[in-house]
């Protein structure tokens, strides 16, 4: 989603642009910079689309020592010049860019700015105007109207105000947003996400809500809006920069199912001993294993990931587990056991949805934890517990290797509630071996992708639609298949359990129709092969996805043989590359799906 870059004390030109194009996998729709060379020179260029067309439209003699950027994901108005941020005062002495959503922004219009020319469709401009208003009305300085404005403000942000008056400082204000503050040699740099700027710096410090800072080449003061001052501890972050990068690759999304042969083995030896054992936090063991329930929460991929978990935890803990859209659940709470324990699943930890629920949950007291790929994101930090999906920075949009890692760590955690409770099931289950035949079998299928492309261009490029039927853990993972095959191909695709198709969705089904059948629940494996026959029957194209212990003759795809509740591991790999295969062959930006964003930090 929207992206935040600035720099104060050195060329920022390109220290900006760089860090934007960083954050360019997150999806946005225009991009802007403002300049200042402390020399009474600026310079504001916006453009419309990628940021190639912002960089060509800028002039060589845009340069300054004070810079700010952003990418902007439109919610606000639509994606247009005026709309892109930096947005400025009608005065001309403030640029402001921010992350999120002022829900009271027409309110603020119509009661402090009525006689204010605005033109922006955009929220942040009242809060720019604002600034400039009271800093003009109560004489304020910059910092002392910025803080005076958040006071009104009521929504979602983060803020880099600039005031061409004393244009070496940035000012900042996070609520909500995420924001990091990196500390340089004689210069520091602030960042929605610190992996846009690991180049420069490797030590950040994460703001809190309600933060509000002054930042100059060399300080930097926090407060919050009423000027109590704060002190904010600078980590340095065990981030390796080239992991983010494409290498050989034309795109992310297939570096990224390439490496999760890795990631399960990487997973194995962080949360498993030599001899299989769990190695979690025993707090955390200790709080899952008292409750009477367990709820997940998440959006999108991790959702899909949360309804293969519930399976995987009500088999090896016995704990009646619910799985919810997190974006529904912040405002029609379910009703709660009285011993419930939260998981969030979130591959970003960012997520606005998934925070709502959060902020309610610690309101009620309710323990959590948060499985996320990012160390310090949001929901890491404000959730009781945190676990690591440790799968190395995802930049591809359509999400896949934290998928696998989210299934892979909730059976971990499964494995090791279900033997504090003395679950026989859980002792018994030699997850070490599983996830090491995980590993190995999806390196079978990636080695194996050819075919898997012959697929996707033979049955799913010339389809307007497709489906994907399964039963159990197969149902779950047709939903996620559905989800990245429309997400990057934009073939409208639905994952429906097997049984229910016939129930009424059948009546779509044509000739050439490709229906995409997994096949690896023991109980429900014949069942589903009715299902084939039923669409087939009517024209349907089949695809199997099938693991080996129940193939045909006939299959498409013959999985490798692995425990049923690992079985997710394997089967999404083929349609992930199924999805990436048909995106790929459309001519389409497989990493960076139109109006998708891979972080979404709006509700
Ligand atoms: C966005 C992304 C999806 C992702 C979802 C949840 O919609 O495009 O790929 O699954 O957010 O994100 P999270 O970071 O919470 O897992």
């Amino acid at each position: 989603m929207c992206g935040i870059v600035g720099v104060v004390g050195k060329p920022a030109r390109e220290v900006v642009l760089n860090g934007l194009k960083n954050l360019e996998y997150r999806g946005y729709d225009s991009a802007g910079i403002y300049l200042n060379d402390l020399q009474g020179h600026e310079y504001l260029t916006k453009a419309v689309g990628r940021i190639a067309n912002l960089e060509e439209k800028l002039a060589p003699e845009e340069e300054g020592t004070t810079g700010i950027g952003h990418t902007r994901w439109a919610t606000h108005g639509h994606p247009t010049v005026e709309n892109a941020h930096p947005q400025y005062s009608e005065d001309g002495r403030f640029y402001l860019v921010h992350n999120g959503v002022i829900e009271n922004y027409l309110e603020l219009k119509e009661k402090y700015l009525a006689g204010a020319h605005f033109k922006s469709e955009t929220d942040t401009e009242v809060v720019v105007q604002l600034v400039a208003k009271l800093a003009k009305e109560e004489n304020l300085d910059a910092f002392s109207a910025f803080k005076q404005a958040l006071k009104l403000v009521k929504g979602s942000y983060a803020f880099l105000l600039v005031d061409n008056t004393k244009p070496d400082h940035i000012y900042i204000a996070k609520n909500k947003s995420p924001m990091m503050l990196g500390l340089g040699d004689g210069f520091n740099i602030i960042a929605s996400d610190a992996i846009s700027v690991l180049d420069q710096t490797k030590t950040f410090i994460a703001l809190n809500d309600g933060d509000c800072a002054d930042v100059t080449k060399d300080s930097i003061e926090i407060q919050d809006c009423d000027g109590n001052k704060a002190e904010r501890e600078a980590k340095v972050l065990d981030i390796d920069p080239n992991a983010a990068s494409k290498g050989t690759y034309e795109f992310y999304m297939l570096k990224e199912i390439d490496e999760q042969p890795a990631v399960m083995r990487r997973l194995s030896t962080d949360y498993l001993d030599e001899a299989g054992k769990p190695v979690v936090d025993e707090k955390i063991i200790d709080a899952v294993s008292q409750a009477d329930r367990i709820y997940i929460f998440a959006a999108g991929t991790s959702y899909h990931a949360g309804l293969v978990g519930k399976e995987i935890f009500e088999k090896f803990t016995g704990i009646p587990t619910e799985v919810g859209y997190a974006s529904e659940a912040g405002y029609h709470f379910p009703m709660m056991s009285k011993h419930p324990f939260f998981i969030f699943l979130t591959q970003s930890g960012e997520t606005a949805d998934s925070r709502v629920v959060l902020t309610e949950a610690n309101k009620r007291g309710i323990p959590s934890l948060t499985m996320t790929n990012v160390e310090g994101s949001t929901l890491s930090r404000e959730a009781t517990y945190t676990m690591l999906l440790n799968a190395g920075p995802e930049i591809a949009v359509a999400s896949t290797k934290a998928y696998t890692a989210q299934v892979a760590l909730q059976a971990i955690l499964a494995k090791a509630v279900g033997e504090k409770l003395g679950d026989q099931a859980a002792k018994d289950w030699n997850l070490k071996q599983g996830l090491s035949l995980a590993a190995e079998g999806i390196q079978e299928i990636v080695d194996g992708k050819e075919k898997i492309e012959e697929l996707a261009k033979k049955y799913l490029i010339p389809s307007r639609n497709a489906f994907y039927i399964g039963r159990g853990i197969d149902h779950a993972v047709s939903l996620e298949s559905a989800l990245k095959l429309k997400e990057v191909s934009y073939i409208q695709t639905e994952g429906f359990a097997a049984a229910e198709l016939k129930h009424g969705t059948i009546s779509l089904i044509e000739d050439g129709t490709p229906v995409i059948a997994l096949i690896n629940d023991p109980v429900t494996a014949d069942l589903t092969r009715g299902n084939i026959q039923e669409v087939a029957s009517r024209g349907a194209n089949v695809i199997t996805i099938v693991g080996k212990q129940f193939a045909k003759e006939g299959d498409n795809i013959v999985l490798p043989e692995i425990d049923y509740y690992l079985s997710a591991l394997l089967s999404v790999v083929p349609t992930q590359l199924l999805a990436y295969f048909a995106s790929k062959n459309k001519g389409l930006d497989v990493d960076k799906p139109r109006n998708l964003a891979k972080s979404v930090t709006v509700e």
